[in-house]
């Protein structure tokens, strides 16, 4: 036993040696003079992050034998771009969504198809913005800001008004009959709010937000996940007073946020640390944080079925190489800085895209896990929405929204 420790031991100073000399040949690198690399012109800062280890959370892990995922269907292919968030309004019409080219579009049936309902800047125009397919690449990267990107929708039931988390524009409203939509507040302290992502409403009116981090825009938010760093927020906007406040800081790309039915705790996702929290906002726990459930992948949207459960979409997966990187800042620092394409690198740490989306109850417990292992039917799913007996799926990046019959 003894001498097996001392030999690991050794192994593990040789193996720290070799990856010493590589950091210094790779020194150069560090520089990046010419801005070669996926993080050239950043602030990039590598932090430790707080996250569960990687074999403990996939051996916990249910697995979804059958890739019951990989059965759904792909509809309105090349129709929608990137539609993140699907909401119905309260007469059940829709879907409706928010697109990468800036608009929120309804469906209004096979015969009018998909209709502009509303956007979210004054600015917007169809020469700029109206991009299709192309607005889910980095060419739409430049106007982004200008022609807007609809995070997260929800519907008042009572008003009938559309709530929309721009990553752009901060938190914005409009009517039932869509239109321009209004913001409601873009800062906060005199400081803008960066990168709205989602929200939900209180039964009180309050709106509860995600602003993602405070460094790092929509367009950035890789590099909020490669370097760890934690200054996203939730937020609370109250209309009676017009006023924003911070509920939670300290964040690690919180994303997803949903509210109990009983209006009791709040759900939301944290991305970079591949975890669901819990916020109690009424009764003895009130203010206090608790860790729902590890992931074995990165969070985004979650949304409430009729009963109450949660679905929360995942992104997949985390990997052993990425496990390395994740506790070693200083190695972050090095790799990302390699004159290859983001892409590239993300590669050869073994990661590969493929979709988790699970379903939690009120406690926490896991209730359901679909996936699609080979990535075939779905990759970068941001939302699942349960309505009219089937499953509704939505990605930021992909343009489709996928369904699934469910239960
Ligand atoms: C899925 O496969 C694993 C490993 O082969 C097995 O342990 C598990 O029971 C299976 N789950 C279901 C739901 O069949
Ligand atoms: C709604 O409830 C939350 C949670 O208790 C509270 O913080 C907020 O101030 C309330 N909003 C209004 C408008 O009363």
């Amino acid at each position: 036993m003894e001498k097996k420790t001392r030999l690991e031991h050794e192994d593990g100073r040789l193996q720290q040696h070799v990856v010493l000399l590589i950091a210094v040949v790779l020194g150069f690198v560090i520089m990046d003079p010419f801005h070669m690399s996926p993080v050239g012109g950043h602030d990039f800062k590598p932090v430790r992050n707080d996250i569960a280890p990687y074999d403990e959370v996939m051996a916990s892990w249910p697995d979804d034998n059958l890739s019951r995922l990989g059965s759904g269907n792909l509809e309105h292919v090349d129709q929608v771009f990137g539609p993140e968030s699907l909401e119905f309004d309260p007469l059940g019409n829709g879907p409706y969504s928010g697109l990468a080219d800036g608009r929120i579009v309804k469906w209004s049936g096979e015969d009018r198809g998909w209709e502009t309902f509303a956007l979210v800047s004054q600015k917007w125009s169809e020469k700029l913005c109206a991009t299709g397919k192309d607005s889910t690449t980095y060419k739409q990267w430049k106007n982004e800001e200008v022609c807007g990107r609809p995070l997260g929708l929800r519907f008042d039931k009572a008003s009938g008004n559309l709530y929309i988390a721009d990553a752009y524009h901060g938190l914005m409203v409009v009517g039932p009959d869509g239109g321009l939509a209004r913001p409601l507040t873009t800062e906060i302290d005199g400081k803008p709010i960066l990168f709205a992502n989602d929200l939900d409403i209180h039964s009180n009116g309050s709106i509860y937000f995600t602003d993602t981090s405070m460094k790092y825009n929509r367009v950035n938010h890789f590099f909020i996940m490669l370097e760890g760093e934690a200054t996203g927020r939730l937020l609370r906007y109250d209309p009676p007073t017009k006023s924003t406040h911070v509920v939670l800081d300290g964040l690690a790309f919180p994303n997803g946020v949903q509210i109990s039915k009983d209006q009791s705790f709040l759900l939301f996702t944290e991305t970079t640390n591949c975890r669901l929290m819990k916020l109690w906002i009424e009764g003895e726990k009130k203010g206090n944080v608790e860790l729902v459930a590890n992931l074995p992948g990165f969070p985004d949207n979650i949304r409430i079925n009729e009963k109450g459960q949660f679905w929360v979409a995942i992104d997949c997966c985390r990997t052993k190489a990425q496990e390395v990187l994740i506790n070693n800042p200083w190695m972050r620092s090095v790799y990302f800085r390699l004159p290859f394409r983001m892409q590239d690198l993300a590669r050869a740490m073994g990661m590969k895209m493929y979709s988790v989306i699970s379903l939690f109850d009120d406690k926490g417990q896991i209730l359901d896990v679909l996936d699609d292992k080979q990535g075939i039917v779905m990759k970068l799913v941001s939302e699942v929405r349960e309505a009219k007996g089937m499953l509704w799926i939505g990605t930021v990046a992909h343009n489709h929204i996928a369904t699934l019959p469910y239960p």
